[in-house]
């Protein structure tokens, strides 16, 4: 991996401000749990994968500032309700053991086992994928949301590296601009030839931009397949099965909620109104949608592509 979204040392949690790109590459250092908190509340580190490696992280912190484990765990958990990686990540540190040495492994473990799903599920995904074809993806998917290559990024730089020519179409993303902000900065700097469009181009790009497939990342997957993600997946989904398009989810297993049977049961994190608009006096900001399963042609995961 080149790119990295974060890594911890000595001196702390150290994580690029997703905030200031791509204007800036600044990188902070995070000290305490509730710097971590409001990082991940704020956006600073955001993607589904991501956001569990940086609660990890969090509580190795909290062993080293001497804050209660459970305390630093409750606070981590009420950043953000929709990824399911982040309490996947915060329960598999809780299993690990009290003691510092136990929670650092634990939160390594979780990091290393995430970038070694993002190389999985580009292993898997890139099958799915030829020469010449044109992917529609929204959100950011890439290293910046992950520990790794990334999640629907990660299987067309895969694709890539097998010699195949595919090109992406960046959603923008609105309200906050992550494909806009994030995926076209990540794709300049990977090489990755990458169109940028509005999100209500994208029937009308299916069309004219010749888009051959889509693949977008999940944020969290119930039982039945519904799939939470950024808000406009779900348009997404609609419009790439009115035009004959494969639509795949990438995401690796600590996103899929077993324990939830449909995307009735998703938690939507509900965000500011200032973020659509300075003016309005009624606005509706929920940040991810629940796409159908009937509209998802594969998951690719890093134990294989299911259907
Ligand atoms: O609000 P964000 O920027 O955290 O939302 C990110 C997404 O919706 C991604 O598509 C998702 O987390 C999955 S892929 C890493």
């Amino acid at each position: 991996v080149t790119l990295r979204a974060f890594f911890l040392d000595d001196d702390g949690l150290h994580l690029l401000d997703q905030r200031a790109l791509p204007q800036q590459e600044r990188w902070l250092v995070l000290r305490t749990v509730e710097d971590v908190a409001q990082a991940i509340e704020t956006l600073a580190v955001r993607g589904a994968p991501a956001i569990g490696g940086a609660a990890a992280y969090g509580m190795v912190i909290a062993t080293r500032t001497g804050m209660p484990l459970e305390e630093a765990d409750a606070r981590l958990r009420r950043t953000r309700p929709t990824a399911k990686n982040l309490f996947f990540a915060l329960d598999a540190i809780r299993d690990a053991g009290r003691d510092a040495p136990a929670v650092l492994a634990a939160a390594q473990k979780i990091v290393r086992d995430d970038e070694a799903a993002c190389a999985a599920m580009g292993e898997h995904g890139a099958a799915l994928f030829a020469d010449g074809d044109v992917v529609i993806t929204i959100c950011h998917t890439g290293a910046l949301a992950t520990c790794g290559q990334g999640t629907a990024l990660g299987v067309i730089k895969s694709a890539r590296a097998q010699g195949k020519n595919i090109s992406v179409v960046a959603l923008e993303t609105r309200p906050l601009l992550q494909g806009a902000r994030l995926t076209a900065w990540e794709c300049a700097k990977e090489g990755i030839p990458c169109t940028l469009i509005t999100d209500g181009m994208s029937a009308f790009a299916m069309k004219k931009l010749g888009v051959t497939k889509a693949i977008v990342g999940a944020d969290r997957i119930a039982r039945d397949g519904s799939t939470a993600n950024k808000i406009g997946t779900y348009a997404l989904a609609t419009v790439a099965k009115a035009h004959g398009v494969p639509f795949y989810v990438a995401a690796p297993q600590s996103t899929f909620d077993l324990e939830i049977a449909s995307g009735a049961d998703i938690p939507i994190e509900e965000r500011a109104a200032t973020e659509v608009s300075g003016f309005a006096t009624r606005v509706w900001n929920p940040a991810f949608d629940v796409t159908p399963p009937e509209l998802i042609a594969a998951f690719v995961t890093e134990r294989g592509v299911v259907t």
